[in-house]
């Protein structure tokens, strides 16, 4: 059901004030040819509600001539701000940027943050912001179990369908998105609700078995089959089952890079009003459909680029594919077992 302007304005004013922004505070809002104009607005109206002093950046659209689809997670690295080193500038001299055009996965994202600037992405629609409106007790429950996952040395996933992964852990800083961004040179996404590190370099090993139902971003498809993952040194080395792997396969080799087989994030959800079932209600063009990447005891499982954490692999292919009913045990314990959060205690939704 449709959110009103009002309740749009007034949800960015809770979110702006868990990110700190007050009448000290400059507010930047990125905004762009395709960004939500709504959300744009609402933002620099409740900024300035707040007493921040407030600025738009437009940038005009930028395409790559090899990306496919209008999702924004479809194609990583060049964004409309790649190159145009004024506006990083402008950028840079916020305390906080509302970001509603998606510098994710971009060298220049990396470089703002790096001089405290903090970064709110925001470009799902209104009704999905106002479902997982962030609060307090949602970074509660991320920061708790961020403090296990930062100790954790190795990862094992298991399912029955079939999932037999495990990796080493520690190379890589374990990363929280829970809805807002209150500390500086912190990014984060309304709406989230998980957490996720890295795979030490060339230690990924397994099978991925994604199992009837899982789901795959960004085609945002339910898979109707399953499709295995085998993965050696922290590669995808071969996909197979039946049309659905054919089209992962045929999708990924399209960019003619190795890089895009090579392990990205993984974790898992812990956002209860995130919803396995959402993305069969939206359109595809909708948003990016934060709800499967974030739902309760997910295992987020995705594969491409490490830039934003230090690494070296730089490649515009990133699959996002949660899978449910996992079991997930950091060095021997559980935390997530069939799908249901179990440990950190204070991790679990009540
Ligand atoms: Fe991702």
């Amino acid at each position: 059901m449709p959110v009103s302007d009002f309740e749009l304005t007034h949800m960015f004013e809770r979110v702006l004030t868990l990110s700190k922004v007050d009448a000290t505070q400059s507010v930047a809002v990125l905004k762009s040819d395709y960004s939500n104009p709504r959300i744009a607005k609402a933002a620099m109206d409740a900024a300035q509600r707040l007493g921040a002093k407030v600025f738009g950046v437009e940038l005009p659209a930028f395409n790559h001539p090899k990306a496919m689809g209008l999702d924004m997670t479809a194609y990583c690295g060049d964004t409309p701000l790649t190159g145009n080193l004024a506006a990083q500038r402008a950028l840079e001299a916020a305390d906080l940027i509302v970001d509603t055009m998606m510098l994710l996965h971009s060298p220049e994202q990396e470089q703002i943050l790096k001089t405290g600037t903090r970064i709110l992405l925001a470009v799902e629609p209104p009704e999905v912001l106002a479902r997982m409106l962030p609060t307090e007790e949602d970074k509660a429950r991320v920061v708790a179990a961020a403090e296990r996952l930062k100790r954790a040395r190795s990862i094992a996933v298991t399912s029955k369908a079939g999932t037999d992964f495990r990796a080493r852990l520690g190379q890589y800083p374990t990363v929280t998105e829970y809805g807002f961004a209150d500390e500086p040179g912190r990014w984060d996404h309304w709406p989230s609700g998980f957490l996720f590190s890295w795979p030490d370099e060339g230690s990924g090993e397994g099978t991925l078995v994604l199992d009837v139902g899982d789901i795959l971003l960004p085609f945002k498809t339910y898979t109707r089959e399953t499709i295995t993952l085998e993965i050696e040194e922290g590669f995808i080395r071969r996909i197979h089952g039946g049309f659905e792997a054919e089209y992962l396969r045929d999708y990924m080799a399209y960019f003619k890079d190795p890089e895009v087989y090579g392990i990205s994030h993984i974790g898992w959800g812990l956002q209860p009003r995130a919803q396995w079932t959402a993305m069969g209600l939206h359109d595809k063009n909708d948003g990016m459909c934060m709800d499967a990447r974030a739902f309760y005891g997910n295992f987020l499982f995705s594969t491409g680029p490490n830039t934003e954490v230090g690494g070296s692999r730089k490649t515009p292919c990133h699959m996002d594919i949660p899978l449910r009913g996992c079991d997930i045990h950091l060095d021997g314990e559980p935390v997530v077992l069939a799908g249901d959060v179990v440990a950190p205690e204070a991790s679990r939704a009540p």
